[in-house]
């Protein structure tokens, strides 16, 4: 695998794979078995004549103050493992000033990151961009950015930021980016809880507890499996057996599964639920699609 730190090397790297298909997986690093899952789909996908290209970048403009922008795990050399070991053929491993050049040294989005940026419209604005100012935009602009230099034709997410991939889908609708978004499932440890590079600030304790937002949520799937439909109920539901554990609701919503407006009253459409809780200083988030 090569691992590569400047726009100019990876461009011809790019050049090099040619005009088959090259997947893409974009990380913060800090790499776990969700991402090796997105990058052997990746790999599964492109097949021996394809390509596999991953990045590692801490963005900053997508963390706002008072973040974990600093503290972000940064552990390279076994994200590298990692990615070599699922089939990645090489991964963009940039400097904050190789991807925004003069711009780099502010270092959250509270200053200007770049010159022009991308408004992530509606979407970006609830939920996570509602808590989150801000986030949205540094994701879709440097989703954007990482595109430019990969050229991938397939660009694999997480559903785990359920949010994340229905924003990135919208920028690449709505401004005609040549590339494919692909959504892979979301991978859980074997106590439910989805895996994440933040799950390892929490303590033994909260890591104990932690599991409580996915067993709400099967709750509330099973309620709807049994033919509840009233979006009230499964929040209420959803958010008193969160925060019977000790943990702080931000959202516990049902929202559509694709313009994610919350439903009011009756779901009657497609159907996705979103939860974010705090547990310590830690923020979890994690989803359940209810119907499609
Ligand atoms: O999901 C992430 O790790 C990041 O938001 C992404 C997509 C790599 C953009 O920085």
């Amino acid at each position: 695998m090569r691992v590569i730190h400047t726009v100019a090397e990876f461009r011809k790297w790019r050049k090099g794979a040619g005009a088959g298909m090259v997947t893409f997986v974009p990380t913060m690093g800090a790499l776990h078995e969700g991402h090796a899952s997105l990058v052997r789909e990746a790999r599964r996908m492109a097949g021996a004549k394809g390509h596999v290209a991953a990045s590692i970048f801490v963005n900053p403009t997508q963390f706002g103050p008072g973040e974990d922008f600093g503290k972000y795990p940064r552990t390279l050399e076994a994200d590298a493992v990692l990615l070599e070991t699922a089939g990645c053929d090489a991964v963009f491993v940039p400097s904050a000033e190789e991807m925004y050049g003069r711009n780099a040294k502010h270092e959250t989005r509270n200053a200007k990151p770049a010159s022009v940026t991308i408004d992530p419209g509606p979407l970006g604005t609830m939920l996570e961009g509602d808590i989150r100012p801000g986030h949205f935009a540094g994701v879709c602009t440097v989703v954007l950015k990482l595109s430019n230099i990969v050229q991938p034709t397939h660009l694999l997410l997480g559903q785990k930021d359920y949010q994340q991939q229905a924003v990135v889908r919208e920028m690449v609708g709505d401004l005609n980016v040549p590339v494919e978004v692909v959504t892979c499932a979301t991978v859980r440890e074997a106590d439910g809880l989805a895996m994440s590079s933040r799950n390892r600030y929490l303590s033994d304790d909260e890591r104990a507890k932690a599991p409580v937002i996915h067993e709400a949520m099967m709750w509330a799937k099973e309620r709807y499996a049994g033919g509840e439909r009233n979006a009230g109920a499964l929040e209420a539901g959803m958010k008193q057996r969160i925060e019977q554990r000790g943990l702080t609701v931000q959202y516990a919503v049902a929202a559509h599964g694709r313009t994610l407006a919350l439903w009011k009253g009756k779901i009657d459409g497609p159907c996705v639920i979103l939860v974010a809780a705090k547990l310590g200083g830690t923020r979890l988030i994690d989803n359940e699609v209810l119907s499609v």
